[in-house]
């Protein structure tokens, strides 16, 4: 008998006793207790209680390749028995972090990215990346050239820098966070920010003087890197104005400001590209890459940097000071998580799924302009490759706000999931978001937007029942 037989208690009753989950409302978590998954497949995960439903999520953007890739799961059994871990400080490697980084920096990252230094998670990758800018600028005697510039909104994660980066307030509040040094510009969300007549590519261009007139107020010497995720998960997949990588870049190269991209969501065929650099065509000095990368099979991610920035390192370190690079992660090159990554990469490239993702997002957006463009309650669908969101609103003419108090986006998530279907919602906005497995078939599509259309449509029938809302003549 089991421990837990022998107590007679459920899993459930354990969970809720014993975890503190993140992002959760704790107080509930304790009385209601968790959703326990125990199977995937494909772009289908299943519960204990034998209900299945679509991941229209790929978890959180991660399980590009879909659930249930033996092939995945055997290598990474293959490299546990083999050598389930040595660490990589003071020069040591292993083959399977080598290959991944051969096949990184030589074949798939942007040109200009020479480097490559693993971490597990994307926080962990983002500070990492804070600590080459910062180094690379007290080495080239500008120590005081260390602030950040991020997006309203932006997500960039928890640790206590990443969590600075962030644009969230709600991730602010309690915490004593951000920490100074830490500035935000706008969120370049074009539906709701560009002016009466603008065009996107002047709004893009308005954005770029933002970010010049905050460097300028801040002092350029001061202002060490921009970072920003291509298309804005948290906040709902908000794609760039026209033009913005390129005026934003033209601003950051004036005033020597690094960019990082936080390609943790959009790397690794997410916009049916291998990278958001290349669907943008912009050159980033530094990327902060996870999740995809093994499809979150295991956890890893990687902090990469150009070689001008590797020049400026390996030129100064060792030096008097500076003895060595002074930072990294007991995990870092974890070989059995390099080890799911090249099995993973190896799936990508023989089912070609960064072809399939860019095939089947414009499908899958497609259909939902087809299916839901109409809707009375339809305000902005948006998004690239398979990182889809719609947002609704009160009045689709005048985008008039529908009231956040009734917090539509969680309630069109739980009607969702009584479709048996997970979708995200989205505190402070009417948004849902689909960012399913890159393997997902148009046949797949149709049935995520039968289920999810159904559960509009309760949405709708519960406003207007209600008298919460009508639909305008
Ligand atoms: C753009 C972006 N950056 C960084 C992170 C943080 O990654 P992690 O949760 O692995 O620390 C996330 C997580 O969702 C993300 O979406």
């Amino acid at each position: 008998m089991t421990e837990q037989a022998i107590r007679n208690v459920t899993l459930e009753q354990i969970d809720a006793d014993t975890t503190i989950h993140p992002y959760t409302e704790l107080g509930t978590h304790a009385e209601k207790g968790p959703m326990i998954i125990e199977s995937g497949k494909g772009i289908y995960i299943t519960d204990n209680k034998g209900n299945s439903y679509i991941d229209a999520m790929a978890s959180l953007f991660c399980v590009n390749i879909g659930y249930g890739r033996s092939e995945v799961a055997d290598a990474i059994a293959r490299q546990a028995h083999k050598l389930a871990y040595h660490h990589n400080f003071a020069s040591n490697s292993n083959e399977q972090e080598i290959k991944l980084a051969d096949r990184l920096v030589n074949k798939l990252l942007p040109k200009n990215i020479n480097k490559i230094m693993f971490a597990s998670s994307g926080s962990e990758a983002n500070d990492a990346n804070l600590k080459f800018i910062w180094m690379y600028n007290y080495l080239r005697g500008k120590p005081n050239k260390t602030k950040i510039i991020s997006r309203d909104m932006g997500y960039h994660g928890v640790t206590v820098a990443a969590t600075s980066m962030c644009g969230i307030p709600l991730m602010h509040t309690g915490f004593n966070l951000p920490l100074p040094g830490f500035l935000h510009t706008e969120k370049p969300h074009y539906y709701w920010n560009g002016q009466p007549g603008e065009s996107e590519r002047d709004y893009a261009k308005r954005c770029a003087k933002m970010l010049e007139d905050l460097i300028l107020q801040e002092g350029p010497d001061t202002v060490a890197a921009f970072v920003a995720e291509p298309v804005m998960g948290a906040a709902a997949c908000v794609t760039p104005p026209e033009g913005y990588f390129e005026e934003m870049q033209k601003v950051m190269k004036k005033y020597d400001v690094l960019f990082i991209a936080d390609e943790v969501i959009t790397g690794f065929g997410r916009l049916g590209e291998w990278f958001a650099a290349d669907f943008y065509g912009f050159e980033p000095d530094l990327m902060t890459i996870s999740k995809g990368i093994t499809s979150a099979y295991q956890p890893l991610s990687a902090a990469c940097v150009s070689e001008e920035i590797w020049e400026v390192l390996r030129d100064g370190i060792p030096s008097d000071d500076i003895p060595m690079f002074m930072t990294g992660a007991t995990a870092s090159g974890h070989p059995v998580a390099c080890a799911a990554a090249n099995a993973n990469l190896d799936i990508f490239e023989n089912e070609d799924l960064v072809g399939n993702a860019k095939r089947v997002g414009k499908y899958f957006k497609d259909q939902i302009h087809e299916r839901f463009e109409a809707h009375p309650l339809m305000g902005d669908i948006r998004g690239e490759g398979l990182m889809l969101a719609i947002e609704l609103v009160a009045d689709k003419e005048t985008k008039e706000v529908l009231n956040l108090e009734w917090d539509c986006s969680h309630r069109l998530f739980d009607l969702c999931l009584e479709e048996k279907l997970i979708t995200r919602g989205f505190f402070g906005q009417n948004a849902t978001s689909f960012s399913p497995p890159l393997c997902i078939t148009k046949e797949e599509v149709d049935e995520v937007l039968d289920r999810f259309g159904r559960a509009l449509d309760k949405l709708t029938n519960e406003l207007i029942s209600d008298g919460r809302w009508k639909p305008k003549n």
